[in-house]
């Protein structure tokens, strides 16, 4: 799955960067990121969405560090944000306002005032109820704010049901059979401006079927909010598309859009804007996680290998039972392979980063933990007040360090003692 990642005499490199040269130089736990990997996998989706006007609005949450947005910013991303804080995190790299996009369920009334005054591209609006307060406070600015309305199609996207957000039961977007009264209610409102029309069906799908269940799904909705006099524009599909972490099959980026184009134009449609959110998939595969042995545990039921990074760094283990791949930075050791649980020092069971995984291994080995990219280093806490891991971007033969260890004392900044 990853592009860059390759062994060279023993050592693991990404691009031309030795790891384990790198966790000498800066420490572990540490993240490190190829941008070459980042950009292969933006340039895929700008294959498959050649020649059509379309915007790609690189999902901030996936990895929303600086320097990341940064390099997407100059490819001339877009960005997909969901508060206000990503929203000054994208500004701060040097994102285009015109090509933001506000997702989420939750935004308040402040982060609707910062993005109008910022002048981001579209609010994709979530609930009638955010409907009227989106216009209450855009007329209060004296302005109208370009929206699309988030539909929640009613496909499963055939995830793990806690990043599954296409289905009745989620609390995402607006359900199928209220959109067009919806659409009727906003275009009655003069503090909105309909552009689009948008939907996210879940995260990590590894099959093209389930998007172009929704895209005729949204198709079908288009026709008949055009039928009712409203324009719309664009049509945003979301993000999702899956990485392969295991033995995961995702189709190629390039390859979906062609089917999904192909499927657009054959039902008219080939002439609309196309937006779309994708985290994971341009980031996912571009990161590593180093970390090294502390100490081995063999045990009657289970060896434990315990690694200086844990559930507070890496939580998607814990959280979603995720599978991520670790590998030696270093191939060829004369220990004996065995089968370890490779776990992390924070006090609890469920802190565990890999589960039965066969590795030659003694204390001070470094290992890389794959596919680590997206939604790690930004599910991060400092739990156990560990502080957060430093991060590395590689790009050739050049390593930049994009975030400093952090300081324990910054963990409590905002902390007071009584008088
Ligand atoms: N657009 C919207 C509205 C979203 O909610 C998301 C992700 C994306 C785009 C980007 O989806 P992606 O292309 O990255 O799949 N923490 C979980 C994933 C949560 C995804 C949340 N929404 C994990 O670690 O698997």
């Amino acid at each position: 799955g990853h592009p860059q990642l390759h062994y060279r005499a023993n050592d693991l490199y990404l691009e031309g960067a030795r790891l384990s040269d790198l966790a000498q130089r800066f420490g572990t736990p540490l993240y490190v990121y190829s941008q070459a990997a980042m950009q292969q996998a933006l340039a895929a989706y700008q294959r498959g969405l050649q020649g059509r006007r379309s915007q790609i609005c690189y999902a901030v949450k996936a990895n929303s560090s600086l320097a990341i947005l940064q390099g997407f910013a100059r490819q001339g991303c877009g960005f997909d944000i969901v508060s206000g804080g990503e929203l000054q995190r994208v500004l701060a790299a040097g994102g285009d306002p015109a090509k933001i996009i506000f997702s989420g369920v939750g935004k308040t009334r402040a982060e609707m005032h910062q993005a109008l005054a910022a002048g981001i591209g579209c609010f994709n609006v979530e609930s009638e109820a955010e409907l009227e307060v989106l216009n209450t406070v855009a007329l209060e600015l004296g302005t109208r704010a370009p929206i699309s309305i988030r539909v929640n199609p009613n496909v499963d996207a055939k995830t793990h049901p806690y990043i599954s957000t296409g289905l009745k039961g989620n609390k995402f977007g607006i359900a199928h059979e209220r959109t067009l009264d919806t659409y009727r209610r906003a275009a009655q409102l003069p503090g909105l401006k309909i552009i689009g029309i948008d939907c996210h069906i879940g995260s990590q799908i590894t099959e093209a079927a389930p998007y172009l269940d929704a895209l005729d799904r949204v198709l079908d909705l288009v026709d008949a909010i055009q039928a009712a006099g409203i324009a719309i524009d664009h049509i945003d599909l979301g993000g999702g598309l899956g990485i392969m972490y295991d033995d995961e099959t995702p189709p190629a980026a390039d390859a979906l859009w062609q089917a999904l184009l192909t499927r657009l134009d054959a039902r008219g449609h080939g002439q609309r804007k196309i937006l779309i959110e994708p985290g994971r998939s341009l980031v996912g595969n571009a990161g590593v996680c180093l970390t090294e042995v502390l100490y081995l545990k063999p045990g009657e039921q289970k060896n434990f290998c315990i690694v200086d990074a844990a559930m507070n760094d890496l939580p998607r283990p814990m959280m979603y039972e995720a599978y991520h791949a670790i590998v030696p930075l270093h191939a060829g050791s004369s220990a004996q392979q065995q089968t370890w649980d490779i776990v992390g020092p924070v006090c609890e069971s469920g802190d565990w980063i890999g589960r039965d995984r066969t590795l030659a291994v003694t204390p001070g080995d470094l290992l890389a933990v794959l596919s680590a990219g997206a939604y790690c280093s930004a599910m991060g806490s400092t739990y156990n007040t560990r502080a957060r891991p430093a991060e590395v971007l590689v790009d050739g033969d050049q390593a930049h360090l994009i975030r400093e260890r952090e300081d324990i004392a910054d963990i409590y900044r905002c902390e007071r003692l009584l008088p």
